[in-house]
């Protein structure tokens, strides 16, 4: 179990636990994180689980497919240096204690 935080829009942030396996959507829909939608349910298709994670912890994640590469251009909110689809990351423990942001779609 390790726990993940989610900076919302308006600067709030929601500490989530998470266990090894679950993806970051599926964290953030159990702990039902505004903003975060997975319409796709993470199929990696609609783009609304779209999330931006500091440069330094976007290092160890997983590479960003071809596939997830072309969604993030398709984003509500701007595309960042640290977006990623959020059904694409599995929360492993280097992610204990990390931060990431939902970017305001509105
Ligand atoms: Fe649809 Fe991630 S849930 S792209």
């Amino acid at each position: 179990m390790l726990t993940i935080t989610f900076i919302l829009p308006d600067g709030t942030e929601r500490s989530c636990t998470a266990m090894g396996g679950m993806s970051l959507m599926e964290v953030a829909l159990k702990n039902s994180i505004p903003g975060i939608v997975a319409e796709c349910n993470g199929a990696a298709a609609c783009g609304t689980c779209h999330v931006v994670f500091a440069d330094d912890v976007g290092s160890f994640l997983s590479p960003v497919t071809d596939h997830e590469n072309d969604m993030l251009d398709f984003t509500a909110a701007p595309r960042e240096p640290g977006s990623r689809l959020s059904c694409q990351i599995k929360i492993d423990d280097r992610l204990e204690g990390a931060s990431v942001r939902v970017p305001d779609a509105s």
